[in-house]
């Protein structure tokens, strides 16, 4: 009851996942599907997200954590606003604090500039690492993007940033 999409809502998204994940990623809001079920990414984004971590990263989705910037579904999807961020900007905080996750990766535009508190368009944000809380953040194109531009560019593009994260990943655990 934080904010005003409290009255639009049919659930709180909160979060998915292993609570002691090495691997977070953060996404925009829920969505219609999201909204309905209670989970983050479940719909056709979610699916290209869980291609992404299986398929790409050969990583099981249930290893990673899941959560968005905002819990609660916007009206018609809108972009989330700044009195909607900041009143569930705790939450988020605390679940990476919990987590405490190795990489977190920042799914599109918008969370990623939410996160890092820049106006900085993604394609210079990405494919690099930054520092974030204690950990690391890459930011990568958004799923629901990639599925809607789907070239080859943009594939390869996304995959470059999983790779460099699963190597980080990787070196981590020897
Ligand atoms: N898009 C997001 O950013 N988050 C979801 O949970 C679903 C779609």
């Amino acid at each position: 009851m934080r904010c005003k999409l409290c009255r639009g809502r049919k659930s709180i998204v909160f979060g998915s996942g292993n609570a002691r994940a090495r691997l977070m990623f953060i996404g925009e809001g829920p969505g219609a599907d999201e909204d309905e079920q209670g989970l983050p990414f479940v719909g056709r984004a979610g699916q290209k997200l869980t291609e992404m971590i299986e398929k790409g990263m050969g990583i099981p989705r249930s290893d990673c954590y899941i959560a968005n910037i905002i819990k609660c579904r916007p009206p018609d999807n809108r972009d989330p606003e700044p009195d909607e961020i900041a009143a569930c900007e705790g939450f988020l905080y605390k679940q990476i604090d919990i987590i405490r996750p190795k990489v977190i990766v920042a799914l599109g535009r918008f969370a990623a500039q939410t996160l890092l508190r820049t106006k900085m368009p993604i394609s210079a944000l990405r494919g690099r690492f930054w520092k974030y809380r204690d950990t690391l953040l890459m930011p990568t194109f958004h799923p629901a993007f990639v599925l809607r531009q789907y070239t080859p560019e943009n594939r390869r593009i996304v995959w470059e940033d999983l790779k460099k994260v699963k190597q980080v990943l990787e070196a981590d655990q020897q």
